[in-house]
């Protein structure tokens, strides 16, 4: 299988540099453009830079907008993923620098430059939204665009109880993404839940990886402790699990195409993903929500990405 090109929007974050982990080997990864989401920009850009050099990458780092589109959020997810985003481990300053190219015009200018390639955005949307809205002709040249986020049955987790955290943080940038590509790949916090990693089995990869196992075991202490208080069970990776579909659909087992959009207003519902689900709107589906994957496959691909052999 010739190995899927990805450009990867991101704001690490934990999950997500196990989703890099993941793209750098499976995957060619032509850049991560950076937004702000779980930290603010300075941390996410520092550490997709960190990613970069772990990996001795030779991808480039583009740093996206600081701020979402219209209204601040209540709050980041740094109670989940540590004040730096990182798990607080203090590391080092990173060698890798960001490009001084701004993320939407990266994701405009690499689109051109790979007609086949996979947009995978892990964060707020808002550098693709900006990225459409200044070029709108974007999603014609994108051949798959997968996006975490959402929750589709409204089991979401952030404070606005049906939302999930990537469109609760930034929901106009959700919107104006979701309503200019005519179809995309949604992997919901729902779905992310039902393919939890069993603790017991992933300390043992971690245990059995290379510098990669190493780097994961020391930056999701924060993160572990967190779902636990929530009594959330198991290893939850929700990034991770996008990035399986983005680099290998064939692992959905089970999907639904249906038409999602976004809440802006509503007292208790902005940044909810509303879908219709009985097709009551007669609007073309615009998404095909994965539901389930197959969970030893999953696993697998992060075994590589850890560096476990066998
Ligand atoms: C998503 O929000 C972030 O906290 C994670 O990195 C993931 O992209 C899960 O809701
Ligand atoms: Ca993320």
């Amino acid at each position: 299988m010739t190995k899927p090109q990805l450009l990867i929007d991101t704001d690490p974050g934990v999950d997500d540099a196990l989703a890099i982990l993941m793209a750098h080997a499976h995957a060619d990864i032509l850049g991560l453009s950076v937004a702000a989401g779980n930290v603010g920009l300075g941390h996410t850009v520092r550490n997709a830079r960190t990613l970069v050099d772990l990996v001795g990458g030779r991808f480039p780092v583009f740093a996206g907008c600081p701020t979402p589109l219209v209204r601040m959020p209540q709050e980041d997810a740094a109670f989940v993923h540590g004040q730096d985003g990182f798990g607080d481990v203090g590391f080092g300053e990173p060698g890798a620098q960001a490009t001084g190219e701004t993320a939407a015009l990266a994701l405009i200018r690499l689109t051109h430059e790979h007609p086949d390639l996979t947009l995978i955005a892990l964060a707020p949307l808002t550098n693709l939204a900006l990225a459409v809205r200044i070029d709108p002709t974007l999603p014609q040249r994108v051949r798959r665009l997968v996006v975490m986020g959402g929750a589709v049955t409204g089991h979401g987790n952030t404070n606005i109880v049906p939302a999930e955290f990537n469109i609760g943080f930034d929901p106009e940038a959700a919107h104006v993404v979701f309503e200019a590509f005519p179809f995309f790949e949604l992997v919901d916090w729902e779905a992310t839940l039902r393919h939890a990693f069993d603790e017991a089995e992933f300390d043992g990869w971690l245990a059995m990886g290379d510098k990669r196992a190493q780097f994961f075991g020391q930056v999701f202490q924060t993160a572990r402790e967190f779902n636990r208080k929530k009594e959330r069970s198991g290893i939850i990776a929700a990034d991770a699990l996008a990035m399986a579909v983005a680099i290998d659909p064939s692992i959905v087992t089970r999907a639904e195409e249906r038409h999602v959009a976004v809440e802006l207003d509503g007292r208790l519902t902005r940044g909810a993903t509303v879908v219709d689900w009985s097709r009551r709107l007669g609007k073309p589906a615009n998404a095909r929500i994965v539901l389930e994957v197959d969970h030893a496959r999953f696993g697998e691909m992060v075994r590589k990405a850890l560096g476990v052999s066998s």
